[in-house]
């Protein structure tokens, strides 16, 4: 039997409320042998920021990096702690530490769920998102802070290093995906004529590599037009940092609920630990209510026992998922239900015990 260390980082408001019932699972899955799982709490985010002047120590990666894995809920309490703390000190450190480029995001529709669109076939692509710069690069800074004058830039960062990689990415993904075999790529080379430029001739140079696999594009704008009006139509849609988080939470949304998406980041080098973790955030206005769907995180710790290598305890934790929601009876709120995250939770553990 294999052992594993997991880093767990329960985060903020519906973040612990989720995670624990993640462990619970994996707690499941070593009591039915498939598997040891050490995990080691890390009670990093909000809290910590009050407690210590920052939401996780500066060494984070130091600390994260003898794990197998980590495993992750959501971070972020507006009220209390300046909202970009999170991201800066906990999720980005992490992130661009480890280089996890590529954060994977499966936009499935489960039998059995509700879609608020009218439509009628199966919605099941992935959203391959790059994962250490775009929008997100934290390249940039504020001058003449406080006056009249003051200024803010934020600038936007696109390599062809960065981009070539997370591509092939997509295009490696679409190759082993028994789907469309199409990679779609999200642009605004229209208004955004440096960086999603080289992203689109960086794209062509990547699709030439995959002759086997078709390609499309859209700009962002029309692609969030095609997610509610043709989701069925994509297979791996690969797109930049800011783009890929807007796309994945729409795709998520109209296949049932945000509650229901898992995400893996991924640096394939197997040389430093991936992060799992469910793609919503941490939900301030129902925490502390028990009604947080733990659907994402779970199914995240599905992500993390398939990059582990047991994909059979993979299959099986998605095999009890889709059992629930097919069943229909025991959902949660956001998925037109009454029932609580701990009834949820139970009812999974009760499938992966069939
Ligand atoms: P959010 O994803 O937390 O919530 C958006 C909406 O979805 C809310 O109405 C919420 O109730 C609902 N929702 C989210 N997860 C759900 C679940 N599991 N079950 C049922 N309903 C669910 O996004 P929002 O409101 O923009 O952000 C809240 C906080 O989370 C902020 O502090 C933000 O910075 C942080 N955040 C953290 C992320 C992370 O740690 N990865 C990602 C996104 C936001
Ligand atoms: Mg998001």
């Amino acid at each position: 039997m294999n052992h594993y260390h997991i880093a767990v980082i329960p985060g903020d408001n519906i973040g612990p409320e989720v995670i624990a019932a993640g462990q619970q699972v994996l707690q499941a899955l070593e009591a039915h042998g498939f598997g040891q799982f050490t995990c080691e709490l890390f009670p990093w985010g909000a809290q910590h920021f009050l407690q210590t002047g920052r939401a996780a120590p500066e060494n984070i990666c130091d600390l994260l990096s003898d794990f197998d894995a980590i495993y992750m809920g959501a971070h972020g309490d507006p009220l209390h702690v300046p909202d970009r703390m999170g991201s800066q000190q906990l999720m980005h450190p992490i992130r661009k530490g480890f280089d996890l480029f590529a954060n994977v995001r499966p936009i499935k529709w489960y039998a059995g769920t509700e879609s608020p669109l009218k439509q009628t076939e199966p919605i099941d692509f992935v959203v391959v998102r790059e994962n250490t710069e775009g929008e997100y690069a934290a390249a940039g800074g504020r001058v003449h802070q406080g006056t009249r004058e003051e200024v803010a830039i934020q600038s936007s960062v696109v390599s062809r290093y960065g981009a070539e990689r997370v591509m092939r990415y997509a295009f490696e993904l679409a190759r082993q995906r028994n789907g469309k075999k199409c990679v779609h790529c999200v642009t605004k080379s229209n208004a955004l004529a440096h960086t999603m430029v080289l992203w689109d001739e960086v794209f062509v140079q990547v699709a030439a590599e995959y002759p086997d696999i078709r390609t499309t594009k859209s700009h962002v704008d029309a692609m969030s037009i095609y997610v509610i009006t043709r989701p069925s139509s994509f297979d791996v849609v690969v797109a930049t940092n800011l783009m890929g988080d807007i796309i994945s939470d729409e795709g998520a949304c109209v296949s049932g609920s945000i509650g229901l998406a898992a995400s893996a980041n991924i640096n394939p080098s197997r040389q430093v630990p991936c992060m799992f973790e469910p793609i919503h955030g941490s939900a301030p206005d129902i925490a502390g209510q028990g009604i947080a769907n733990p659907i994402g995180a779970i199914l995240a710790v599905a992500m993390m026992l398939d990059w582990l290598g047991e994909a059979e305890a993979a299959a099986l934790v998605e095999a009890s998922v889709e059992m629930l929601l097919a069943d229909g009876r025991i959902r949660t709120p956001d998925l037109g239900g009454r029932s609580l995250t701990t009834e949820v939770t139970a009812a999974i553990l009760g499938n992966l015990s069939l």
